[in-house]
């Protein structure tokens, strides 16, 4: 158990593995763990059913998270569309750094959180992967899930987010000069797990 607070941020482009490290992660240290897209898809469905996305992202409940529909491809391109916002972002942002620097750690996963949400992280991760391995991993997700689409179909929306991900105008997805960058193109997530968990021991040992 860690004294204090301390902040892992993990940002990266969808389907690179982030979520499994971040979660990996904050198991083997007990911190906590914040899934920041959820908040983006939260908004993304509520905003799509009624109303405005700036009021929706101010008056976000913690229960919103735990909809059963944020895990759709209709839910990711809806989070990426408001995530354009930059009223949504600043609504998004006391929340996000207020869970950063809860006692105990916590591990936040998502586009900004190295370079935007908390730029002091003591950990920065940068998760990436070729836009076809990303597809792939996907693909296969949405398979299990039953949901009927294409392999084609699925590498043209990871392409059309990304890009709208990295070149919005208000904090685009980019690495911090200070991450860590982990490709999982070529190295298993369990490798970059490993990785991880080095790094964040050798920060903590600095801190001491
Ligand atoms: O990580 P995800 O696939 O659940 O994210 C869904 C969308 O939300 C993503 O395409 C961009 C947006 N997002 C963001 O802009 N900033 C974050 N910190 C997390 C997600």
């Amino acid at each position: 158990m860690i004294n204090g607070s301390f902040t892992v941020a993990i940002d990266g482009p969808a389907a690179a593995g982030k979520g499994t490290i971040a979660k990996a992660v904050a198991r083997y240290f007990d911190f906590e763990h914040l899934d920041t897209g959820l908040l983006y898809r939260a908004v993304g469905v509520k905003t799509r059913q009624s109303g405005d996305a700036v009021s929706i992202a101010q008056n976000l409940d913690i229960s919103d998270l735990r909809r059963d529909d944020l895990r759709t491809a209709a839910a990711a391109e809806a989070a990426s569309q408001v995530a354009t916002n930059s009223d949504v972002r600043a609504a998004l942002l006391a929340f996000q750094r207020e869970f950063a620097r809860r006692a105990g750690g916590a591990v936040l996963d998502g586009r900004d959180i190295g370079t935007v949400v908390c730029p002091q992280a003591e950990v920065k991760l940068f998760v990436t992967a070729s836009p076809e391995i990303r597809a792939e991993r996907r693909f296969a997700e949405l398979c299990a899930q039953g949901a009927k689409t294409t392999f084609e179909a699925v590498l043209a929306d990871v392409t059309a987010r990304d890009a709208r991900d990295q070149n919005r105008a208000t904090a685009p997805m980019r690495p911090a000069d200070d991450a860590l960058l982990l490709d999982t193109t070529k190295l298993s997530i369990d490798a970059a797990v490993t990785m991880a968990v080095a790094n964040i021991k050798k920060a903590m040992q600095g801190r001491d």
